[in-house]
């Protein structure tokens, strides 16, 4: 099929392109044949412009096009006209001109596609999943691809600009400890061995450091077998970075320069620097997560000093055990009927609660089962603390600290929903969570655990804790928050093998085992390891918020569903017998 090559692209065309000839090439989005004349609007990356088939105009080309279908991929060429009046199309930048089409070649059929190619898509996301290629050509998806390109263009020039270099680590590499399972990847060669897919280049990049190579970063695949969610896939991207000879500031200053870069060329917004900052024992005391949603309010309120004499046994056994009581004012909900006091009361329970207590709030009074329990004072005291008034709701939830803390966030995201708190406007809300505690306590191994990863730095004046009571430990691990979403998480690391020897006692690690396990990075450790630092942006989630969705899966060309498939590639899928014997493997 001959066809010749083309002259512009279907989104370049105006009315300074009236009278001459073109030569288009795309996929037919709509057909219209209406007897005489037949419309097709033609589809590529670059836009969409109508072309036109008349019998009188070329008689062949119109009886050619009468076998044109949806998303057959074809060569035009023609003459640009400006449309006749009344026929324009303003939504289109085409839309004032079209072409007159007198040759057309049909570069290859196509056959009735399992949903149309247009904006507002009525397939599920599975079909959308399995025939992903169509998925892309919609132009909202090609957007989306797009958007995620130029943030990735952004950040490689912004770290050059700085004096990083990026260098690529290994796909294949020794299991690193991050928090999630691993990746396996059975060695041929070595029998019974095994690589593992990088939960992060955290180590690597430690290394490079060590190395010299003081600023580093990478645009660069993680892979983490754990559940998977709207923000969350198997395989995903970082923008990855390390840093010599820095504290958190250094950090900080960096990363925030990058942000402000990201709103102004994207969201054309200023984003005014530095960006504010919450301790973690501030954030989930105020707002019950570690990730706080920012764009609206309803803060959280301690109650413990209101209710520190209680007689009512719910308060007072927490109070004993050294729990917490914690406030929540649902504004001029007061009026929120017992069916859905129930369903908000089943919605705490799902996630751990005891049960939740409500009151409503009544000219000076309050209104509930609960209210017979507590004393004049108590029920002033929680008015004024929660500056409640006639017509509000209150929420009060109690027992073991952060466990309670992150079931009133939750709640509170709820009545956020419920209450259409978030506007579709709202600024975009981003801050620091800083001082993140070092240690996790597992009640059920009865041992700690790094909360971050076990080469994140203590605060130096809480070394000595370490010995004495590691919970109280803070690390000096930042998180980067927008929306409610972590987008990045980071630390300046133990460059000293004396701390790290120390912090690998804390988490009950021998030192047998952190010489199997880390003896690599230990060894490195012991050639003159400059003081260090970094931090990772979850790239997806970074994308998927700038673009304005809610699912990574919307910002990454062949994603997993939810249950880990690949629907297009059907993977994973089984292998002959012969490939696993080669591995050394028998599947049971
Ligand atoms: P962390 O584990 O916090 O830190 O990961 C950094 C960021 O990566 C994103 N993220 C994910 N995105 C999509 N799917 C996932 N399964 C997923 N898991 C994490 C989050 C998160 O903030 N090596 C350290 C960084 C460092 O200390 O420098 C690390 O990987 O947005």
């Amino acid at each position: 099929m001959k066809f010749n090559a083309r002259t512009h692209t279907c989104g370049d065309l105006r009315e300074s392109n009236i009278g001459q000839r073109v030569v288009l090439n795309g996929w037919v989005a709509t057909r219209r044949d209406l007897g005489g004349v037949i419309f097709i609007e033609l589809r590529d990356r670059y836009g969409i412009i109508q072309v036109v088939f008349e019998p009188s105009y070329n008689s062949d080309s119109h009886e050619h096009a009468k076998k044109l279908r949806n998303e057959f991929v074809v060569s035009i060429e023609g003459i640009v006209r400006k449309r006749p009046e009344g026929t324009e199309n303003a939504s289109l930048q085409t839309g004032f001109i079209d072409v007159m089409v007198d040759k057309l070649v049909i570069l290859n059929q196509a056959e009735t596609t399992p949903f149309q190619i247009v904006d507002n898509v009525e397939a599920s996301e599975d079909v959308r999943l399995k025939y992903r290629y169509l998925d892309l050509r919609r132009t909202e998806m090609q957007k989306n691809l797009f958007l995620r390109h130029k943030m990735s263009q952004i950040t490689r020039k912004f770290f050059d600009s700085k004096s990083f270099i990026e260098v690529e680590t290994p796909v294949l590499m020794k299991s690193t400890p991050e928090g999630a399972r691993d990746f396996l990847v059975p060695s041929r060669l070595h029998k019974g061995k095994f690589y593992a897919l990088p939960q992060s280049p955290q180590t690597y990049k430690q290394i490079l450091m060590v190395a010299g190579f003081d600023r580093y970063f990478q645009i660069v695949k993680c892979f983490r077998d754990e559940d998977l969610r709207a923000d969350r896939q198997y395989e995903f991207t970082q923008i990855d970075v390390e840093m010599s000879f820095v504290d958190v500031e250094d950090i900080f200053l960096i990363v925030e320069e990058l942000m402000k870069i990201f709103f102004k060329e994207i969201w054309n917004i200023d984003l005014q620097l530095p960006i504010p900052r919450l301790s973690f024992d501030e954030a989930m005391e105020k707002y019950g997560s570690d990730k706080p949603d920012l764009r609206f309010g309803l803060e959280m309120v301690t109650l413990n000093d209101v209710f520190e004499n209680s007689e009512f046994k719910v308060f007072k056994e927490s109070h004993d055990k050294g729990g917490i009581i914690t406030g929540l004012l649902a504004k001029g909900c007061g009026d929120y009927t017992r069916n859905q006091l129930d369903v908000l009361t089943d919605f705490v329970k799902k996630l751990g609660a005891g049960g939740l207590i409500w009151m409503r709030v009544k000219e000076n009074d309050l209104e509930a089962p609960i209210a017979k329990f507590l004393s004049d004072d108590e029920k002033q005291n929680l008015i004024k603390s929660m500056k409640a008034e006639s017509g509000d709701l209150l929420f009060i939830l109690t027992g073991q600290k952060n466990k309670t803390l992150s079931i009133m966030g939750a709640l509170r995201l709820e009545m956020a929903k419920r209450m259409n708190l978030i506007k579709e406007d709202a600024k975009p809300a981003l801050l620091w969570v800083t001082d993140f505690p070092l240690f996790e306590w597992d009640e059920e191994t009865k041992r700690y655990y790094a909360m971050h990863h076990p080469f994140t730095s203590p605060r130096i004046e809480d070394i000595p804790l370490m010995d004495t009571d590691p919970s109280k430990v803070k690390a000096r691990a930042y998180d980067l928050v927008l929306n409610g979403n972590e987008i990045a998480g980071g630390s300046i690391r133990i460059h000293n093998s004396d701390l790290q020897a120390k912090m690998f006692n804390v988490l009950g690690i021998g030192e047998e085992e952190a010489q199997e396990k880390f003896g690599f990075l230990m060894n490195a450790f012991k050639y003159g390891a400059p003081p260090h630092g970094g931090i990772a942006f979850g790239f997806d989630r970074l994308a998927m918020l700038f673009v304005g969705k809610s699912s990574i899966r919307d910002v990454i060309a062949f994603p997993k569903t939810s249950s880990g498939f690949s629907l297009m590639d059907d993977s994973p899928s089984s292998v002959d017998i012969a490939q696993l014997n080669e591995l050394h493997i028998k599947v049971k």
